[in-house]
């Protein structure tokens, strides 16, 4: 946390350094507790910069060594150094070179941030503000600066010693020790910096950019876990190729390199030519990973990748930017990952993730701008919002301009302003510039917070041969905005006679307009003409809008969209419409003490889909995924009981075991797996679907079923199939759950990453006694719960996934949450901050859950020495 601005930070308050930095020269004499730093710095003050400004560098818990200026000792009186701050008086008016020597204990650093280690691995995580945790330095990303890095080590300890940058000099320091030199040509801001010493296995492979500069790739692991990175190799190569070919973006460094850690608070790092990864988004075989852990891996490693040039080459100015790098690199992942696999199952699947995460967090009391104006601690920013939401905006820039001006417009940013730290404005100006539009009114997708509501109604009239829609926008107030603007909305549509086929879209004056219309004022009539017969509306087709959408379509218009709407994405969407229209009406019947509702339609609509899985089997397994307990609540959005919401949702899919029982035998059979594993994305949809199909037939709970899912967990020859089966047991308490958890931590026992799934799955079993359960599990000494991931998947999943039991009336889940927040704090107040943002939907529970909330949000706020970062999410979540 940086001591040399006032709390909370503004965007409107910035200001230019008052001194920069062109050149770093780093010495870093590794050591477990005692690692020497030594930062020679070329220092200029900024031309506009405060002329007499002090120089003032930032620290966080900093022990200063030695300090000299242009080579003499200062004296005392003439600076100030604290743990977090380091204060010149007097500074020279030219450039001058200062030297400052640190002694930093990566051992005892536990919040990850700085340099620290994880198995015995030194590294390092300077996002958003680490650097000050190695030496003293302006530590903001528009400071940037040419580094080079001579690190040095015991041999034993660090035979690999890696840097930013290329290679330019190793050898031997005699007494077992040896060091490396590092060098990036690159000017980068400190967060960017990075540096790795450890025993590590790796993999090689190269790869020959498009202008022909041929570049090392290397992945480093742990020594035993180098046969698990051949994926995320072939990942790589692939985004590398895709990044040229749609982006433009070519490899500038003769390396590239991935390093796999165990212990990291994020998903991964895009470090110049030098990316940290947490080990789960690098290591996978068919025995150890999942489909969806591919997926995973495929996806982050494109994105860190991608940061070389949206993040790196072409930084942010000030951390409220920081949509400016992850909105737009989501963006990108998403893309290349559309590319490899289905786009319309890519799609969903982001629209799925967009909607729990980044609509749960936009209706609570953490909402956020896509840009914020305002933080306490940056690191609760890396959120959804700025992440899925601003690549969701992106989208929209997309649809408004269309691909080419949007393609103009991308290459504008590119090449206008590589090597800078640049803001949102700066890039929305480049698509201004390409389309000649003014995007004044688009802009407030950065600026106002919350989720757009649009409402459509339809009117047909068959005399006239019109279907008119009635479009309204509302945004409701969320944190610090009492009061918002209309904004831009396109909504890409089509109108489908009953007879299946695609109308053209016609208005009055017999223009034929493209399919979207934007809505920029708060009500829109839209009148479409040549329709005697009455159309059925497809509408925000492709989710080409994050809004939240009624409309006034029937049961009728649902299914039958389901069966015949040409958009993928709408199919899918009228599915969850139709199954969430029907878990609200069921839910208010339970919560009433009515029976369940039955719904016919839905059931009917289910079985066509399953009787039609062969067309798209990726796709069908979406479409059988019903809505989650959360997307229903969240649905629902005031006085939610989960356990009314969890018996709906219960007695629908053991109607749905029940009465589909033959079509779910024969989609089981049908997809079975044949020949070896492959993890492309035809295969995983095989599997997808057949693993659905598996969990409803066996919803019911029959012991013949049950059985039949004890026999594949047993035969599984893939993670993906063995997990699902795992994850079907688990949902039915009796001892063939607890014999099959048992089986699976006998094999997987040794193996972390697996662990996390078995801690996962159990954290989500929807029973009362899993409160109990989980608290066995946390005081077993033979898991680290010490680890991020460890802890995550425990806590974190239950916290976050388990919508009965973290919420439970008597009020015990939150409870144990805070419990486990308030003892993490003191060791890596990130994670525990991340933990407590799960209350981010309290004020949406009934009165009873919504007190008991409250109550253990008021013991985090009143624990004495809460870090910032907890302090700043439990009092932004009563505020
Ligand atoms: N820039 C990283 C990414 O690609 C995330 C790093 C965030 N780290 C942190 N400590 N807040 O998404
Ligand atoms: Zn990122």
């Amino acid at each position: 946390m940086r001591s040399d601005q006032a709390r909370p930070v503004k965007l409107s308050d910035y200001h230019v350094p008052d001194h920069r930095v062109t050149n770093v020269d780093l010495l870093v004499t590794l050591h477990p507790t005692a690692t020497r730093v030594v930062a020679k710095l070329t220092v200029e003050r900024h031309p506009k910069g405060r002329p007499a400004a002090p120089l003032a560098f930032d620290g966080d818990e900093l022990n200063l060594v030695a300090l000299t200026l242009d080579g003499a000792v200062l004296a005392a009186s003439a600076y100030e150094a604290m743990p977090d701050r380091l204060v010149i008086h007097l500074p020279p008016a030219g450039p001058f070179t200062l030297t400052i020597e640190t002694m930093v204990n990566p051992e005892a650093n536990t919040q990850l941030m700085g340099l620290y280690r994880s198995s015995g691995t030194w590294c390092t995580q300077c996002e958003a503000e680490g650097f000050r945790r190695i030496t003293y330095f302006p530590d903001r990303p528009d400071v940037l600066a040419v580094y080079t890095t001579r690190i040095e080590a015991d041999k034993a300890e660090a035979p690999v010693l890696l840097g930013n940058g290329n290679l330019v000099e190793t050898g031997d320091l005699g007494n077992g020790r040896h060091y490396a030199v590092w060098h990036d040509p690159h000017p980068k801001p400190s967060y960017l910096f990075a540096l790795v010493g450890g025993d590590l296995a790796s993999t090689s492979d190269r790869f020959v950019t498009r202008s022909g500069r041929d570049v090392a790739l290397r992945i480093y692991s742990e020594h035993g876990k180098e046969g698990r990175l051949a994926y995320a190799m072939d990942a790589l190569k692939r985004s590398m190729r895709w990044d040229e070919e749609v982006f433009g973006c070519e490899y500038d460094l003769d390396i590239f390199m991935i390093v796999a850690v165990s212990d990291f608070n994020m998903g991964a790092m895009e470090n110049k030519g030098l990316n940290i990864f947490n080990d789960k988004y690098v290591m996978a075989l068919p025995d150890t990973a999942t489909d969806q852990d591919y997926a995973h891996i495929e996806a982050v490693i494109a994105h860190e990748y991608f940061h070389n040039w949206t993040g790196n080459r072409i930084t942010c100015r000030d951390w409220f930017q920081l949509c400016l790098k992850e909105g737009l690199t989501v963006f990108r992942d998403q893309e290349f990952s559309s590319d490899m696999r289905s786009r319309a199952v890519k799609r969903i699947a982001d629209v799925r993730l967009l909607k729990a995460q980044q609509f749960a967090e936009d209706a609570g009391p953490l909402a956020h701008p896509v840009r914020p104006e305002l933080y306490n601690e940056i690191n609760n920013f890396y959120t959804a919002t700025v992440y899925e939401k601003g690549a969701e905006v992106i989208r929209v820039l997309k649809v408004l301009l269309g691909p080419a001006e949007f393609k103009t417009g991308m290459d504008l940013y590119l090449a206008r302003h590589d090597g800078d730290a640049a803001t949102i404005e700066d890039f929305i100006a480049c698509f201004a510039e390409a389309s000649g539009r003014d995007l004044g009114q688009f802009f407030l997708w950065y600026r106002q917070s919350g989720t757009p509501e649009v409402s459509v109604e339809g009117h047909h009239d068959p005399k006239a041969g019109t279907f008119s829609l009635d479009i309204r926008q509302t945004l409701h107030p969320t944190p610090g905005q009492p009061t918002k603007q209309p904004m831009v909305i396109p909504l890409a549509l089509g109108l489908i006679g009953p007879d299946g086929a695609e109308r053209p879209l016609l208005t009055e004056d017999g223009q034929s307009v493209p399919g979207v219309v934007a809505l920029t004022a708060s009500r829109h009539r839209f009148v479409f003409t040549g329709h005697t017969t009455r159309p059925i509306l497809s509408i925000n087709r492709g989710f080409s809008a994050p809004i939240r959408l009624t409309t006034d379509l029937t049961e009728a218009d649902l299914q039958f969209l389901a069966r015949h709407d040409g958009d993928a994405y709408n199919r899918w969407q009228s599915i969850q419409t139709l199954a969430s229209r029907f878990l609200i009406a069921s839910t208010a019947a339970i919560a009433r003490g009515d029976a369940a509702l039955v719904s016919v339609p839905l059931i009917e609509t289910l079985g066509a889909v399953l009787n039609d899985a062969g067309r798209d089997p990726a796709f069908t397994a979406q479409a059988l995924s019903l809505p989650s307990e959360a997307d229903i609540a969240r649905e629902i959005g005031s006085e939610v009981d989960p356990d009314a919401i969890q018996a709906a949702r219960l007695a629908l899919r053991r109607t749905i075991s029940d009465q589909l029982g033959d079509e779910l035998v024969a989609t089981l059979s049908g997809f079975a797996a044949k020949g070896p594993f492959a993890p492309d994305a035809a295969a995983a949809g095989r599997r997808a679907i057949a693993n659905v199909a598996l969990d409803l037939w066996a919803a019911n709970g029959t012991e013949s079923r049950l059985a039949e899912v004890e026999r594949r967990f047993a035969g599984a020859d893939n993670m993906t199939d063995r997990f699902a089966a795992l994850a079907i047991l688990a949902q039915h308490a009796g001892t063939r759950r607890e014999a099959a958890l048992g089986a699976f931590y006998e094999r997987y026992g040794s193996d972390p990453l697996i662990i996390d799934k078995w801690l996962a799955l159990q954290a989500g079993i929807a029973e009362p006694a899993t409160l109990d359960r989980i608290k066995t599990l946390l005081a077993n000494p033979a898991i680290n719960f010490g680890n991020p991931n460890r802890l995550r998947a425990l806590v974190g999943s239950f916290a976050m996934t388990n919508q009965t039991q973290f919420n439970r009336p008597d009020g015990l889940g939150y409870g144990f949450l805070v419990d486990v927040v308030l003892d993490v704090d003191a060791k890596n107040s990130q994670v525990a901050a991340r933990l407590l943002s799960a209350f981010r939907s309290w004020r949406a529970m009934e009165p009873g859950r919504r007190g008991r909330a409250q109550a253990a949000l008021i013991r985090v706020a009143n624990a004495p020495s809460l870090s910032p970062d907890v302090r700043d999410i439990v009092e932004r979540s009563l505020g």
